[in-house]
């Protein structure tokens, strides 16, 4: 008998025919994400759960969860919707995804990077519009050359954007819990001293977990550190930011241009970012690629496999 899956959403048709194959699947057939009680609900009986991001996992979950569940995955290398607490007490291995959208989402962050310096958002309009931009005055951006990109936690996700950001010739600053060893760094510059990283940003670059240390970490006080007419972008967790300092700055012209992958309460973002030309705003696609989204379900479902087989699972949460 094939053990039963609980599957929050749909994933690539590779991943989803594997599903079909490999398990009894009880799929989400709604259009909205799963209620916690409707997974729940659908978890019963169920030997393991695949979900997503729009799923928490906090200690209600785990309290309710059905004693036939045996494993979850996440389909995300971010974990700040598990409660790793109440992870661990409840004894049920979380499994997620790291490295195999490591570049795709580098990815994304150098179409930010461009997207906001460039005025791409603002170019479209135009044109589309039919304001052919000598009509108005150029549409004069600014260049990536020769200017320093500040990376704020320097990950895998974060080293992928060094290395692209260096090949465009900007100069990368980094700072991260712990210094990389010298051969990872390839020549960026750490700064132990956040403060210190933020006053030479004149690009920055989100690429920390959300936590409660980095919660808010872009707001008025750390926004006052960066040079004039800084460039912020963010392909991490919208809860970095202060969204009502971050538009305030984006209007004052205090920052320049802003990339925006992710959102504080997404997918209802803050509305003072929608009417704002100097925002270059995706709905959370770092890791949208066929490639990446079928790598992460296969290795999710690795992960699943491996746990009801009795085996080491290659990617659980540690905690
Ligand atoms: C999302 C992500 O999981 O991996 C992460 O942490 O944020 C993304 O890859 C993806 O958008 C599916 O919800």
């Amino acid at each position: 008998m094939k053990p039963i899956l609980a599957v929050a959403r749909h994933f690539t048709p590779q991943v989803d025919a594997r599903i079909d194959h490999d398990f009894e699947a009880r799929w989400n057939t709604t259009d909205h994400p799963w209620t916690q009680d409707e997974l729940l609900q659908a978890a019963d009986g169920a030997d393991a759960i695949f979900l997503s991001p729009a799923n928490r996992m906090d200690a209600r979950f785990f309290s309710l969860l059905p004693k036939s569940v045996k494993v979850i995955a996440t389909f995300s290398v971010g974990y700040d919707h598990v409660d790793l607490a109440a992870a661990k007490a409840s004894g049920i291995p979380v499994a997620h995804t790291p490295g195999v959208l490591t570049d795709a989402t580098a990815d994304v962050g150098m179409l930010l990077l461009l997207g906001a310096s460039r005025r791409a958002y603002e170019a479209q309009q135009r044109l589309r519009s039919g304001m052919w931009p000598t009509a108005k005055g150029d549409l004069l951006g600014w260049s990536l050359q020769g200017k320093v990109l500040g990376i704020y936690g320097m990950g895998r996700i974060g080293q992928a954007l060094a290395k692209r950001a260096q090949a465009f010739g900007m100069e990368v600053h980094y700072s991260n819990r712990h210094r990389l060893p010298v051969e990872e760094e390839q020549g960026a510059i750490f700064h132990e001293d956040v403060d210190s990283l933020l006053r030479v940003s004149q690009f920055l670059s989100l690429n920390a977990p959300a936590s409660q240390e980095t919660r808010h970490f872009l707001r008025k006080e750390t926004i006052d550190l960066l040079p004039q007419g800084a460039i912020v972008v963010n392909t991490a967790r919208g809860a970095l930011v202060n969204d009502e300092d971050l538009t305030a700055a984006l209007q004052s012209g205090r920052i320049a241009a802003a990339g925006l992958d992710v959102f504080e309460g997404e997918p209802n973002l803050n509305p003072g970012y929608l009417n704002l030309q100097n925002t270059y705003l995706l709905p959370h696609i770092g890791s949208a690629t066929v490639e990446t989204r079928t790598a992460m379900g296969m290795l999710a479902l690795d992960n699943i496999q491996a746990v009801l087989d009795g085996k080491p699972a290659p990617t659980l949460l540690r905690y």
